[in-house]
């Protein structure tokens, strides 16, 4: 009987989604998940305090091993901790198709634009609000995916838009889609999904 999904988050900045993660849950808000592990690909990340100061179990596999390695030491991690669901919160490195194929709609990317707007391969941060900018759209906003062998190209699960504003900066319409969108959606997907697996193993 799964009383609850175990979430393993992977990381590689600040994570203020993770951030996100861990007070939605302090909140009540995930009841059918329980973040049980952090992996970070860059051992500076400062998302592993964030991961410290909740007490939540927490590595890094660099991002400076080959990929082969890299997802062995990440997959070896997941069965020690019994991973159900992967959530994928401001992490930079690419997952091979042989990686993401073992995972079939149990991993969660939070990609900052309105996919199939601003997305795939090298589009990531900064540099998809200076493409909505550069495009002059009047919305942007958040989205969170299925994880496939396509960057970004997973089934939408939920979506968010945020208005962009006269005079707005690459940065400050990063913290506005962050704020407005990335850090109330990602939590909510993360309780639907782990809502479904419970459901569908019980
Ligand atoms: C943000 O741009 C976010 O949109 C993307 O990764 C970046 C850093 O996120 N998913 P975080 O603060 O490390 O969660």
């Amino acid at each position: 009987m799964l009383k609850s999904a175990r979430i393993a988050v992977f990381v590689s900045g600040g994570g203020t989604n993770l951030q996100a993660l861990l007070d939605a849950q302090r909140d009540g808000k995930i009841p059918h998940g329980e973040i049980a592990l952090v992996i970070s690909s860059q051992a500076c990340a400062y998302a592993l305090e964030r991961a410290e100061k909740a007490n939540v179990p927490a590595h890094t596999v660099p991002s400076s091993l080959i990929q082969h390695d890299f997802e062995a030491a990440i997959e070896l991690l997941l069965e020690q901790y019994k991973i159900d669901v992967i959530v994928l919160a401001g992490f930079l490195s690419i997952l091979s198709e042989n990686f993401t194929k073992k995972w079939p709609r149990r991993i969660l990317n939070i990609h900052p634009s309105l996919i199939p707007s601003f997305c795939g391969r090298g589009m990531y941060g900064l540099k998809v609000h200076e493409a909505a900018l550069a495009r002059g759209v009047k919305v942007t906003g958040a989205t969170v995916h299925f994880v496939n062998e396509i960057p970004d190209g997973g089934e939408i699960i939920l979506q968010k838009a945020v208005e962009i504003e006269e005079g707005d900066t690459p940065e400050t319409l990063q913290r506005r889609v962050m704020e407005q969108a990335e850090w109330k959606l990602l939590p909510r997907a993360a309780e639907l999904v782990c809502r479904a697996i419970t459901e569908e193993e019980n």
